[in-house]
């Protein structure tokens, strides 16, 4: 289960990662999707990636999502977009779920790769689900420098640098055709929709028995993000190629 953290901070994002929907589509172009395109988004959250590109292309997407919240957001933005027809999300462990063998052209992970324990094992996993000739997408993090400063929030990330990023989404035999990387616009955006998100659940429910908690970890989150994330961190979606 997600923290609860997660719950409220992204109480409000129509993407729950620092991009922005131009990119989204702009990957959907790259991709080929069409109508007759099969799409499975794993982790696919309050259904943003999925309403864009099935509003785009209208290409058919299967989401999986672990969050009760997030899904039943997902749910009713597909149903008020009258996307029914084409998305449908399961509420799910997508760790736990089986998919059917080369039965999708595109396969997503978007901001999601602990699903798997990581990068690779995520690879691991979507390679047999989708169809030679087709495409993996991932987003991920990375370092734009190494070492972090020793007063970094959590040094622990299991994340590498760009290139270490691409070499192990072409050590499993994909081929990295695009990557869309985010801009300083995209992360502010994203991060401080987390900030006024959280001030606005603290300061209507200041004696929720979470708030103290809830408090602490977003001040330590703005903090971390002011002093060295927003320098260090980097994030792009990489388009993978499998072999035809
Ligand atoms: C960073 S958000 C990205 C959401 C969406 N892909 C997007 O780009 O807007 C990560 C999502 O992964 C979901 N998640 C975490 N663990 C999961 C699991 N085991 N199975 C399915 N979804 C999971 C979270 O609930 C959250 O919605």
């Amino acid at each position: 289960m997600i923290p609860r953290y997660f719950v409220v901070a992204e109480s409000a994002h129509e993407l729950q990662n620092p991009t922005s929907k131009e990119k989204i589509l702009e990957a959907g172009s790259l991709l080929g999707l069409g109508p007759d395109s099969r799409v499975l988004d794993v982790a696919s959250g309050r259904g943003g990636p999925a309403l864009f590109l099935a509003s785009a292309y209208g290409c058919a997407i299967e989401g999986v999502e672990i969050s009760p919240d997030f899904h039943g957001v997902a749910d009713a933005r597909i149903a008020a977009a009258g996307l029914a027809n084409r998305v449908s999300f399961k509420l799910a462990d997508a760790s736990k779920e089986t998919f059917a063998p080369e039965a999708y052209d595109v396969a997503l992970c978007l901001g999601a790769s602990f699903v798997w324990g990581g990068l690779s094992g995520t690879l691991d996993a979507l390679d047999p689900v989708v169809r030679p000739g087709g495409h993996i997408v991932v987003g991920e993090p990375y370092w734009r420098s190494l070492p972090l400063p020793e007063d970094y929030e959590d040094r622990s990330l299991p994340f590498t640098t760009l290139e270490g990023t691409v070499d192990i989404i072409e050590s499993g035999g994909l081929a990295v055709v695009s990557m869309l990387d985010s801009s300083l616009d995209d992360w502010d955006r994203y991060e401080t929709q987390h900030w006024d998100a959280l001030e606005r659940w603290l300061a209507a429910t200041p004696e929720h028995p979470d708030a103290g908690e809830i408090r602490a970890r977003y001040e330590r989150e703005k903090r971390n993000y002011l002093r060295h994330q927003r320098e260090l961190l980097g994030w792009a979606i990489f388009v993978g190629r499998k072999q035809g």
